[in-house]
C-alpha cells in the first residue's frame, strides 16, 4: 500500500501507524470478550483441549486466513493464553535470511506459540528450511562453506506455528498442508460489530447511544479493526465539537468532514464504481484495464476496495471481469 493511500483512507482494514495503540487497548484480553467467529473459536479450543488431554505439550499448527482487521492476531495471543504458552512474533517479510529464522526456531521453548504474520510473505530459502522442522522439529543447518559445509541436525522444542495470511491463494501447497487446521475468519454481522464497539466505547470511556453505534456499525466494512478507527474518530469530534458524548449528530458530521458515506465508501472506491460505470459502460471489465482508467495500483483494488465492493453487491466478478451492479447505480445515484 502507498503512503498516499494510509494517509487518506479512514476506512482501509490494513493496519495503520494511528491504530498501533488503539489495537492494543482496545484487543479482547479473553474468549468471551472475543465476538463472533464461533466457528473459528470452537474448533481452536478443541484442538488445544485435544492436545492437552493426550498429554502432548502444544497443539497442531494454525493457519488463520481473511482480511486485515478481522481479528488473526487478536486469535494468536488468546491462544498463547489459553495454551499458558510464551508467544513469539514475528512476519514473513522480516524474516530476511534463514539464518535469522534458525535463531528463532532454536530460541524457542517446548510448548511456545511462534506466530508468523502475513507468511505468504516468507522467502523460499526460508519456508523450505521450516518443512522438516514443522514436521518432525528438526533443523537441518548448513554449516560453514565450501569442501568444509557439512549439515547438523538440531532438535527443536514441540511448538506451535500460528500463521497467519490476508492472501491464502499465495501461500505454497507444501507449506499450507504442513498446518494441521486452516481456519477462515469471516466478515462480522452488524450485530457483532455493534457489540464490539459498545464495548470499545466502554474501555475508552465514551458515552455513546445505540442510534450512533448503529451509524458507525453500517460504515465499519465490518471489520473490527475499522469500526474501532470509526469510534475513535467520532470521540475526537464529540470531544472538539461537543461535551465528549456521542450522538447522531456528532457522528454524522464526522463522516460528512472525512467524506466517508453511508457504506463506509469512500472516494477511493467511488472511483473503482464510476470508472467501471463510466468506461466501461458498467463492464465487464478486466481488472488491468480498471486499474489504468481508475489511475489506482492493481493489487491496491484488489487488496483494499474490490473485496468489500464485491461483499456488498457492487461488483460481481465473471468470467469476463468486473461488473457494476444495479445495487451500486442505485447507491451512487442518491
Ligand atoms: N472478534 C473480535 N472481537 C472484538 N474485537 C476484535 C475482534 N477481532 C478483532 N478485534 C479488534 O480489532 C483489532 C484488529 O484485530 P487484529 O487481530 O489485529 O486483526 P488482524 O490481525 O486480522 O489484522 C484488535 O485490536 C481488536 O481490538
Ligand atoms: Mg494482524
Amino acid at each position: 500500500m502507498t503512503e498516499k493511500n494510509t494517509e487518506t483512507k479512514k476506512t482501509t482494514p490494513e493496519q495503520v501507524e494511528e491504530d498501533r495503540a488503539l489495537d492494543l487497548a482496545l484487543r479482547p484480553k479473553g474468549w468471551d470478550e472475543y465476538i463472533g467467529q464461533k466457528k473459528a473459536k470452537q474448533n481452536v479450543q478443541i484442538m488445544i483441549k485435544a492436545a492437552e488431554k493426550r498429554g502432548e505439550s502444544c497443539p497442531d499448527h494454525m493457519l488463520f486466513h481473511g482480511n486485515s482487521g478481522l481479528g488473526k492476531t487478536t486469535l494468536a495471543y488468546l491462544i498463547a493464553k489459553e495454551m499458558n504458552a510464551g508467544i513469539r512474533i514475528t512476519s514473513g517479510p522480516a524474516i530476511k535470511k534463514s539464518g535469522e529464522l534458525a535463531a528463532i526456531l532454536t530460541n524457542l521453548s517446548e510448548g511456545d506459540v511462534l506466530f508468523i504474520d502475513e507468511i505468504h510473505r516468507l522467502n523460499k530459502v526460508c519456508e523450505e528450511m521450516a518443512y522438516p522442522v514443522l514436521e518432525e522439529f528438526n533443523l537441518n543447518l548448513m554449516v560453514g562453506n565450501g569442501p568444509m559445509a557439512r549439515t547438523v541436525d538440531l532438535n527443536i522444542p514441540r511448538f506451535t506455528l500460528i500463521g497467519a495470511t490476508t492472501q491464502l491463494a499465495l501461500l505454497s501447497g507444501p507449506l499450507r498442508n504442513r498446518f494441521g487446521a486452516t481456519f477462515r475468519l469471516k466478515p462480522y454481522s452488524k450485530e457483532e460489530i455493534e457489540k464490539i464497539i459498545r464495548r470499545s466505547a466502554e474501555i475508552l470511556g465514551v458515552k455513546i447511544d445505540e442510534e450512533s453505534i448503529k451509524d458507525i456499525a453500517e460504515r465499519s466494512r465490518f471489520t473490527p479493526r475499522v469500526a474501532n478507527r470509526l469510534l475513535k474518530r467520532v470521540r475526537d469530534f464529540a470531544e472538539v465539537e461537543g461535551d465528549g458524548t456521542i450522538n447522531p449528530k456528532i457522528t454524522k458530521k464526522t463522516f460528512d468532514s472525512l467524506n466517508i458515506d453511508e457504506k463506509g465508501l469512500e472516494s477511493g472506491d467511488i472511483n473503482i464504481l464510476t470508472t467501471i460505470m463510466e468506461k466501461f459502460d458498467g463492464g465487464p471489465a478486466g481488472i488491468k484495464a480498471i486499474a489504468a482508467a481508475a489511475n489506482e495500483n492493481k493489487d491496491t483494488i484488489l487488496e483494499i476496495y474490490e473485496p468489500y465492493l464485491v461483499q456488498i453487491g457492487f461488483i460481481k466478478r465473471t468470467s469476463r471481469g468486473r461488473i457494476a451492479t444495479e445495487k451500486a447505480y442505485n447507491h451512487l445515484e442518491k
